[in-house]
Formats: structure tokens, C-alpha cells, sequence
């Protein structure tokens, strides 16, 4: 009864006033939000069910690692509001889906951004936004998430929700084995517990498919 009332009457006005927080939220970046209308407008005529299911086949990951779900900028505002960023920083989204975090990151702080994703689509519709938009600084990949290159990454992004333990221990160890000393990593639902990684804090947010937690670690001691 309770999934029953979540999915037909609370989740639809939960989606719709994220919608309408994210066009507020958008606003006052008039090419986010030309390029997010876009994304939008595409992905929902353009890019059936199908198309999706067999590039999340072809890519050869588990199909229970793939499943959709997208962080609003407007809380991704507040899990990054207390951070000193500089343009001296590197972003990567692991996971990086639409990009729009990557592409909020190069423009609304001048940071060079990475979005990676396994699914093409996601890699060629961002890349041809971000020129559109002549945002230089995001840049997208299709990778595996396990073969990003991590060495100058100073923040990273990593909505690991439906990652196996198995890929999570994975990533952990390539997180602490190639990130610089001080990067900061930021994860949905599980927190990064390692002790070569300081625990610096929590909070809840909304995210496309509910609210949750996002945790924030740093690589080091200090
Ligand atoms: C939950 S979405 C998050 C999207 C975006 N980071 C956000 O928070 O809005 C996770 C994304 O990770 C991608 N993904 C999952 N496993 C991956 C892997 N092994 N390599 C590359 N991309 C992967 C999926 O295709 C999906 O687009």
C-alpha cells in the first residue's frame, strides 16, 4: 500500500516540484538551461526505452549497475556549497549520465570538468551540447568508470548507488591509489569507508528518484 501510494500519487508531485525547483534553479544560467530544456526535449522524443536498453546490453556491464537516476543542480548547489573551489580544481563525474554536473562545474566555476559514461548516447549528446554551449572546460568520455584516468582529479563525483560491493571495493582501491593527496570524494547512499580516506560530513538531498544521503570523504590524513 505504501509502494502503491509512493509511485502513483507522492512521487509525481516529489518529480514535478523537482522540476519545477530545477527551472528556478536554472535560470540564472541561461545556458544550462537552454542546455538541460534540451536534454529534456531530447531524451524524451527522441531516445525510446529500447534504444536505451540495448546500449546499456551492448556495453557488456551488469544491467543492475546502469539503472538511471540523475542528481538536480539544485542539490548538487548544496553537497558542493561548502567546498574552497578554485579554478585550479579538476572534476570528474563518474557515472557522469546526461553530464549536466560536469557542465555545471566548467560553467558556472570555470572548472575543467570529465563527465564518463558507459552509454554512448549520453557521451555524444553532452559533447555536442557542451559545444553548442561553448562550454570548453566540460569534456565527456564513454569508459568504464574503473578505466577513468584519476591522476589530477582534485573532486570527484560518484552516485554509486546501484554499484555492486564488488565494483564499489574496486573503486575505492583505484580512488585511494590514483587520486592526488587532498582530493575530495563525493558518494551517494554508501558512505567511503577507508581509513587512507577522512570522513568530512553528510546531508540529504533530493534526487530524481527520491531524497538521500550524499557523503563527503577526503584522500589523506589532514
Ligand atoms: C545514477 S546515474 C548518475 C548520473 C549523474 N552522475 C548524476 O548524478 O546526475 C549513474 C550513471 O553511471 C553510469 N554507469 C554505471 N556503471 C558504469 C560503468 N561501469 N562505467 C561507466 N558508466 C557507468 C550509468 O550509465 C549512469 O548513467
Amino acid at each position: 500500500m505504501r509502494d502503491l501510494l509512493w509511485t502513483f500519487f507522492v512521487y509525481p508531485i516529489y518529480f514535478l516540484k523537482l522540476i519545477m525547483v530545477e527551472l528556478n534553479t536554472l535560470q540564472k544560467h541561461p545556458p544550462l538551461l537552454a542546455i538541460q530544456l534540451q536534454i529534456w526535449g531530447y531524451y524524451f522524443l527522441f531516445y525510446p526505452f529500447l534504444r536505451h536498453t540495448y546500449e546499456k546490453v551492448k556495453s557488456g556491464q551488469d544491467l543492475s549497475e546502469l539503472v538511471y537516476g540523475e542528481t538536480p543542480i539544485s542539490s548538487f548547489q548544496k553537497i558542493i556549497k561548502d567546498l574552497p573551489l578554485s579554478e585550479n580544481d579538476r572534476f570528474v563525474d563518474l557515472g557522469c549520465g546526461k553530464g549536466m554536473l560536469a557542465m555545471y562545474m566548467a560553467q558556472v566555476h570555470g572548472i575543467p570538468a570529465t563527465g564518463i559514461d558507459i552509454i554512448p548516447t549520453f557521451i555524444k549528446k553532452a559533447t555536442q551540447l557542451a559545444n553548442r554551449y561553448r562550454i570548453h572546460r566540460a569534456e565527456f568520455k564513454k569508459a568504464p568508470i574503473l578505466e577513468a584516468d584519476l591522476t589530477k582529479v582534485t573532486i570527484v563525483y560518484l552516485a554509486w548507488t546501484c554499484l555492486t560491493h564488488e565494483t564499489r571495493t574496486q573503486l575505492i582501491e583505484k580512488l585511494a591509489t590514483e587520486l592526488p593527496d587532498g582530493a575530495i570524494v563525493i558518494t551517494t547512499t554508501y558512505p567511503l569507508q577507508d581509513p587512507r580516506f577522512t570522513k568530512m560530513g553528510s546531508q540529504t538531498v533530493q534526487f530524481s528518484w527520491s531524497p538521500g544521503t550524499v557523503f563527503m570523504a577526503k584522500l589523506g590524513q589532514t
